[in-house]
């Protein structure tokens, strides 16, 4: 995931306190129920957080304020310490956690997830502190290294979420900008003994620790069954597990959620045991070594979501999902040595979302997707891979209550391309590296409804047609493809409910149409790595609602326009690489703290 951290430029200029926040002291009418101690250990931390976002989500942390009231702090009532900290998802960067936080002794939830605290470790002794913890959420905050030990001395724990730490930035690209590189080498979390981990954590019912390596854990089923009896979830995608699905798991009986995805050591029939929990509702297998035939399951499960993307495994026995009958979710991957009886799969029409994988681009797929086009009650469709004919995508285009449809390396045939049109109540369409051999369609502009429209990687050769103009109800529009694309049409100035912009690669030309200043609700402006050309408009200091401005790299001349100083809510501002005259700013990372 490292990849997605943009390489900061050779010049980095940081405008910080642009916005002095209010500062709202204690009037003295305030009792003030926070204690000292936790007043002062919330203000370290806070010390030890920068924020990427506007406004600071912090504001409300002030000294001489009662703590309590503090955004994302909760207190108990009785003794005014303080049990809740949340701060899932504000857009915190920081150089690894302040051990401070060990000092929040009565703290019971615990959510720093969706931060970028990596790629540093997570301290190894403190955790043992936090006793009465019984939320901790960590997931997706950067953290790297071993999982300290202390965790598993947790013993009221209920939910432990260490999932998806990738060491680098979260959804903040700009982030990595200011946390300095510290293991270049150290990629993910990992689990030395899982059997050590979990085994007082016996009140635990759900467990997340998805993308943590546990290749050391060869004993983790059993460890599983024998310390965890109230698992409720459980979720270890990609964690490097070996060995097969133990029998003594079916003392899991509460499980209403399993994802083994991506664990590609599991080699193992189809764990039949799995249908006798009467409440699972998710089972999430893809990517595991599944080996032989789907059983004809006699009993009805509870089953919601399924997704069986694996190589060696057949689905082909007729009425094989027949009983599967509250089914709402399905992802597979079509092998067609295994598919020939695919119409009689059994599969019931109230499906509402299929993910289908084509493995051999090269097969014909007639038969496949007529069968697809009997489900009208889906809502959600993702294909990869697939290599349409004219005839088989018109049967996607039969899917009338299809709310979203993405497509990931699939090939068209030119006449193909108009049916997307008919889809009228897509509110999203993803089409990533596909090819389309043809320009997009006019017919694009039938999907009045549509909100999200990405094109990336994407060849198609010819202009974006002035159709676009009519998806009134479009918030994001990301294109980023090649071919003889052209000037943007100024039609794009009607999609006034547009939020975020992003146009990109070098095929686009001509000027910033001005008609884009008129988009008043926009928060993101890219218009980059493109032959953009002429003035920047002075007009662009009507977008208010500006977040981030990036035109770099492209070939935009004259000065910059005084009116981008009247965009107080810029966060980030890249005119690099272009043609501006005046000073030669190379970046500039304005930062509203
Ligand atoms: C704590 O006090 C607040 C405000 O008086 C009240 O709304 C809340 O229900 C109380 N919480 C508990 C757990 O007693
Ligand atoms: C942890 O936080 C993430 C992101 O905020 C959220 O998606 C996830 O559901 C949380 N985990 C748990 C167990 O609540
Ligand atoms: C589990 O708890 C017991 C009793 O409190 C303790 O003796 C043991 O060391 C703990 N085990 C781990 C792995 O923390
Ligand atoms: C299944 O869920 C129901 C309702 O929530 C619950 O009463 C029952 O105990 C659960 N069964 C198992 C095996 O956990
Ligand atoms: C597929 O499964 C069979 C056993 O069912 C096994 O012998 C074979 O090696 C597997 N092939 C692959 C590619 O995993
Ligand atoms: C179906 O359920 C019955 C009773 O609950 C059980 O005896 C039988 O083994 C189950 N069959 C399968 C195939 O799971
Ligand atoms: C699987 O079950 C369905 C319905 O229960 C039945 O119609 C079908 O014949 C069975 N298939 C096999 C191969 O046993
Ligand atoms: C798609 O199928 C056609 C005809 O079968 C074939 O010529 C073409 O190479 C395939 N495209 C891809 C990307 O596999
Ligand atoms: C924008 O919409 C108006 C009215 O709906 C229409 O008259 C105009 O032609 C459209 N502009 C472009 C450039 O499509
Ligand atoms: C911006 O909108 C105004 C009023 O809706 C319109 O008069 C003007 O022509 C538009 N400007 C551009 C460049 O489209
Ligand atoms: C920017 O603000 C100045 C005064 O603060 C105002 O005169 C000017 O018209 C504004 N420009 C734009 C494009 O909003």
């Amino acid at each position: 995931m490292a990849l997605i951290c943009r390489v900061l430029p050779a010049f980095l200029v940081v405008l910080a306190a642009l916005a002095t926040p209010s500062n709202s002291h204690g009037d003295g009418k305030l009792t003030l129920r926070c204690h000292p101690d936790q007043a002062a250990t919330l203000l370290q931390l806070k010390k030890s957080f920068s924020f990427l976002r506007y406004p600071n989500p912090l504001e409300s942390w002030q000294d001489g304020t009662d703590c309590c009231l503090w955004e994302g702090v909760g207190c108990s009532n009785s003794s005014g310490r303080v049990t809740a900290l949340e701060l899932g998802g504000c857009g915190s960067c920081s150089q690894g956690l302040d051990p401070a936080i060990f000092d929040l002794t009565s703290l019971q939830v615990l959510d720093l997830s969706m931060n970028n605290f990596g790629p540093y470790s997570l301290p190894a002794n403190g955790f043992e502190r936090l006793a009465s913890l019984t939320h901790l959420n960590l997931s997706y905050s950067g953290f790297v290294g071993q999982i300290p030990t202390g965790i598993g001395k947790l013993a009221n724990l209920i939910s432990l979420d260490l999932s998806n730490n990738y060491g680098s930035c979260s959804e903040d690209s700009f982030c990595s900008h200011v946390t300095k590189t510290h293991d270049f080498f150290q990629t993910e979390l990992e689990v030395l003994n899982f059997e050590i981990l979990v085994a007082n954590l016996s009140s635990l019912r759900e467990l997340y620790l998805d993308e943590v390596d546990m290749s050391s854990s060869r004993d983790w089923c059993h460890a599983l069954a024998k310390s965890l009896p109230h698992l409720r979830v459980l979720s270890l995608s990609f964690c490097g597990l070996s060995g097969p699905i133990c029998p003594s798991l079916s003392a899991l009986h509460s499980l209403t959620m399993i994802n083994l995805e991506g664990n590609f050591d599991i080699p193992a029939p189809f764990p039949v045991l799995f249908m006798d929990f009467l409440n699972l509702s998710v089972l999430q297998l893809a990517g595991t070594n599944l080996q032989g035939h789907m059983p004809n399951f006699s009993n009805t499960s509870s089953l919601e979501t399924m997704m069986l993307d694996v190589t060696n495994f057949s689905f082909g026995k007729p009425g094989s999902f027949s009983n599967f009958k509250s089914l709402q979710a399905l992802s597979l991957d079509v092998d067609f040595a295994f598919m020939e009886h695919q119409s009689s799969l059994g599969i019931h029409t109230s499906l509402r979302h299929l993910e289908l994988t084509q493995m051999d681009s090269t097969k014909d797929l007639g038969l496949i997707l007529s069968w697809i086009g009997d489900l009208q009650n889906l809502a959600s469709l993702e294909l990869r891979g697939w290599n349409f004919s004219w005839k088989s995508f018109s049967s996607v285009a039969k899917l009338k209550n299809l709310r979203s449809l993405s497509m990931y390396y699939c090939s068209f045939t030119k006449p193909s391309l108009p049916a997307i049109g008919n889809l009228v109540n897509l509110r999203s369409l993803v089409i990533h590296q596909c090819e389309l051999n043809g320009p997009m369609p006019s017919a694009i502009g039938n999907l009045a409804d549509l909100e999200s429209l990405e094109i990336t990687d994407y060849d198609f050769l010819g202009p974006i047609p002035s159709a676009i103009g009519n998806l009134r109800s479009l918030k994001s529009l990301e294109i980023n493809a090649h071919g003889l694309l052209g000037p943007i049409p100024s039609s794009i100035g009607n999609l006034s409910s547009l939020i975020s912009l992003a146009i990109s690669t070098s095929e686009f030309s001509g000027p910033m149409p001005p008609a884009i200043c008129n988009l008043s609700n926009l928060e993101v402006l890219e218009m980059s790595n493109s032959g953009f050309s002429g003035p920047i408009p002075y007009a662009v200091g009507l977008l208010k609602k500006l977040t981030s401005l990036r035109l770099q790299e492209s070939s935009f001349s004259g000065s910059i326009p005084d009116s981008i100083f009247n965009l107080t809510r810029l966060i980030e501002l890249d005119l690099s690489f272009n043609l501006l005259s005046g000073k030669t700013i190379f970046y500039i990372l304005i930062m509203i703290t």
